[in-house]
């Protein structure tokens, strides 16, 4: 489609939302200074780390990683890791997905909330508020919840499956609660629809004061991170409402999580995939 056919056919809301979707992507700001990438996906940096932290990796072998350039592609399938200061790290056609999700509950009024545990800079959150304000919806709060200071050490005696994760170790992905409310201001996005709960998904989640989901959007990158939120949130999904795994292609701990809750839990509702990780599910 050419550029003057996309002007003349979108609305004024698909522009707003592309527009939105692009900046907090930083998509096609590529050698501007805001949109460059370390060029290694959240997996492989985990194993980045573990060199940088256990030896190998040369101090010039990191600037080589370092100086890749940025690949549009990787922007839309939400690989590689942002270096500057793109709010989301998840790629357009994940924040497609969320789109997809929250518009569809809206048509049907499918009740309940936007939650998301694993928010990092806010970009997914801050993209729910801005579907939100872009159909006038009034009537939902967006739940953001995070520890707002990184991953945890993994717990390997009661979740084998995060055993040797080497995230908490990331200070990138420690970003605090005044500097993602920043980033909501930064679009006007920041009200009293929008509430931070701090603190690890383990202390905060089981007592959080959630009544009702009609979107619940999993993204803690491991295996404690994943089931804990499952257990406690799930039955707080209204049926016709929405699971999205994040990580559940990419991370196997994720996947293994997912899979295991759905089995104990008798599960059938199919999971499909969104892109090279993310997946999500339709509750019935
Ligand atoms: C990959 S980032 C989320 C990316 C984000 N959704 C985006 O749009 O770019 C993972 C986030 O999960 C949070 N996290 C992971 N496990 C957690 C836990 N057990 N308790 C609290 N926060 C956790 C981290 O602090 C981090 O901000």
């Amino acid at each position: 489609m050419s550029d003057s056919r996309v002007l003349s056919t979108a609305t004024p809301r698909d522009l707003y939302l592309d527009l939105m979707a692009r900046v907090l992507t930083r998509t096609g700001f590529e050698g501007s200074g805001s949109g460059g990438l370390v060029n290694v996906s959240k997996h492989s940096y985990a194993a980045y780390l573990r060199d940088l932290l256990f030896d190998s990796l040369a101090p010039a072998q990191v600037a080589l990683v370092q100086a890749l350039p940025a690949d549009p592609e990787d922007r839309a399938e939400g690989r590689g890791w942002p270096s500057a200061d793109a709010e989301t790290m998840i790629g357009l056609r994940r924040l497609a997905n969320i789109r997809e999700c929250v518009e569809a509950v809206i048509t049907e009024g499918t009740p309940g909330d936007l939650v998301e545990t694993g928010v990092w800079r806010g970009g997914a959150t801050i993209y729910m508020r801005a579907i939100l304000a872009a159909h006038g919806v009034t009537d939902r709060q967006i739940w953001a919840c995070d520890s707002f200071e990184g991953l945890p050490p993994p717990s390997e005696e009661h979740f084998p499956h995060d055993a040797g994760d080497v995230l908490y170790t990331a200070e990138a992905l420690a970003v605090t609660v005044e500097q993602v409310k920043d980033n909501f201001r930064r679009y006007d996005l920041l009200d009293d629809k929008v509430t931070f709960v701090k603190g690890w998904f383990e202390e905060t989640i089981p007592s959080a004061p959630i009544e009702q989901i009609a979107v619940l959007r999993l993204d803690g990158d491991m295996y404690s991170s994943t089931i804990v939120v499952l257990e406690n949130l799930y039955d707080k999904v209204t049926p016709g409402g929405f699971v999205i795994l994040d990580d559940y292609v990419e991370i196997a701990a994720c996947r293994q999580a997912t899979e295991d809750f759905r089995a104990k839990r008798e599960i059938t509702d199919p999971v499909k995939a969104i892109d090279r990780s993310g997946a999500f599910w339709r509750k019935s």
